[in-house]
C-alpha cells in the first residue's frame, strides 16, 4: 500500500505536525507500507520527499517556542530529506499513485476540511474525518453548537466577530472571571489568553483576532482536565480509549502551548483516577461527540470534570497530535492498542 504522509502545513501548529509526522513515520512498518512523505511549507508549497524514516526521527527533541518555530523550524525539518527533495508540480501531482493520504496536519489548511475537500475532489482516500466534521471540529463555536444539540455540556461562552463592537465587563458579567479568550479556529492553545481582570480583555481579544476573525470568550471551567481518544475501525465500530487526566504542575496556571510541549509542566494519569462510573461517562461522552460531529477514523475529545460532577467538553481534535509526548497514542497504548497497530487500523478504516 502506498501511503503519503502529508505534514507541516500553513497553520500555526506547523512545528507540532512536523514532530507528529516524524513520530508516525518511525512507527510505520516499512515492509507493509510504501511511504512517501510530503512536506508543506509555511507558505503552502508542497515538497515531495523520499526520506529515510530515520532522518525524520526526531523523537525526544524539544520543540522551539512558537515564534522561533514559525519560520526556521519548517524549512529545516523539510531539509532533512535532501538531496531527494523536489518541487511537486502541483499539490495533486505529488500524490500521483498514492493509495491513502495520512493528512497529519494540525489546524488551518489541514485539520479544517480544506485538504479533505481537495482529496475528495481528486478521489483519493485519506485517514480521518471528512470535510464537514473536520471543518466543524476545527471551529470551536460550531463544535459547541453541534455538541449542545447532542446533549453535551460545553460551558458558557460568547462568540465575537472581528467586525462586532468589543464587549466590556457589563456585557460579560454572567461569565464571571477568569475568562479564556480563544481564536475560534486554532489549536495547541496558540493565541489563547487567560483573562483574570477586565483590563486584560482588550489585549487578549487583539491577540486572538490576530489568529482568526472569530473569537470565543469562555467562562473558565474549574475542574479536572481529562482527555479521551476515539478510534473508528474499518467495520464502522467506534471505541473510546481509557481517559487520561492532565495534572499541571503548580507553577503552571493553565494548559498553554508551553505547558503542552515545552516544559516539564504536567504529569498525566492513564487511566485517569476516576470512579468506574465516571470513566464510563467520559468514554461515552467522547463517542457521543465523535458521532454527533460525524467524525471518521480518529479524534481526541478534551473535557473538564467539575467538583459538582458536570462533565464539560472543552473541544475536539479531529487530527490529534502524534508527537512522542502526545496523549492520543499514549492513551491507546494504555488501552492495549500499540502505536503501529493504531496506524494500521487508521489506514484500514481509510481504505474501507
Ligand atoms: N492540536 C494538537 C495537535 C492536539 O490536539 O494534539
Ligand atoms: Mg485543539
Amino acid at each position: 500500500i502506498r501511503i503519503a504522509l502529508v505534514y507541516g502545513g500553513r497553520s500555526s501548529e506547523h512545528p507540532i505536525s512536523v514532530v507528529s509526522a516524524g513520530s508516525v513515520l518511525s512507527a510505520m512498518d516499512p515492509d507493509r507500507y510504501d511511504i512517501v512523505t510530503i512536506g508543506i511549507t509555511r507558505e503552502g508549497r508542497w515538497i515531495a520527499t523520499h526520506v529515510d524514516p530515520a532522518s525524520l526521527r526526531i523523537a525526544g527533541r524539544q520543540l522551539p517556542s512558537v515564534s522561533a518555530a514559525a519560520d526556521d523550524q519548517a524549512p529545516q525539518s523539510l531539509r532533512a530529506g535532501r538531496p531527494d527533495v523536489f518541487q511537486a508540480g502541483s499539490a495533486l501531482a505529488a500524490l500521483d499513485g498514492v493509495d491513502v493520504v495520512f493528512p497529519l496536519l494540525h489546524g488551518a489548511f489541514g485539520e479544517d476540511g480544506t485538504i479533505q475537500g481537495m482529496l475528495e475532489m481528486a478521489g483519493i482516500r485519506y485517514v480521518g474525518s471528512g470535510v464537514l466534521a473536520s471543518a466543524a471540529g476545527m471551529d470551536k463555536a460550531f463544535t459547541k453548537t453541534v455538541l449542545t444539540a447532542a446533549g453535551l455540556d460545553v460551558g458558557r461562552y460568547r462568540v465575537l466577530h472581528r467586525s462586532q463592537p468589543r464587549p466590556g465587563a457589563a456585557d460579560l458579567a454572567d461569565l464571571g472571571l477568569p475568562l479564556f479568550v480563544k481564536p475560534a479556529r486554532a489549536g495547541s492553545s496558540v493565541g489563547i489568553s487567560k483573562v483574570r481582570s477586565y483590563d486584560e480583555l482588550p489585549d487578549a481579544l487583539e491577540l486572538a483576532f490576530s489568529h482568526d476573525s472569530k473569537v470565543l470568550i469562555e467562562a473558565a471551567v474549574i475542574g479536572r482536565e481529562l482527555e479521551c481518544g476515539v478510534l473508528q475501525d474499518a467495520d464502522g465500530r467506534v471505541s473510546a480509549s481509557l481517559p487520561a487526566e492532565i495534572r499541571l504542575h503548580a507553577d503552571f496556571d493553565w494548559y498553554s502551548f508551553e505547558a503542552k510541549y515545552l516544559d516539564d509542566a504536567s504529569d498525566f494519569d492513564i487511566p485517569a483516577q476516576l470512579s468506574d462510573a465516571d470513566l464510563a461517562r467520559v468514554r461515552a461522552a467522547a463517542v457521543t461527540a465523535f458521532t454527533a460531529l460525524e467524525c471518521r477514523g480518529l479524534a481526541r475529545v478534551d473535557f473538564f470534570l467539575t467538583e459538582d460532577g458536570t462533565l464539560t467538553v472543552n473541544e475536539i481534535n479531529t487530527m490529534p497530535g502524534f508527537t512522542p509526548i502526545s496523549m492520543y497514542p499514549k492513551m491507546w497504548a494504555e488501552t492495549g492498542v500499540g502505536y503501529a497497530e493504531l496506524i494500521d487500523r487508521l489506514i484500514a478504516t481509510a481504505l474501507s
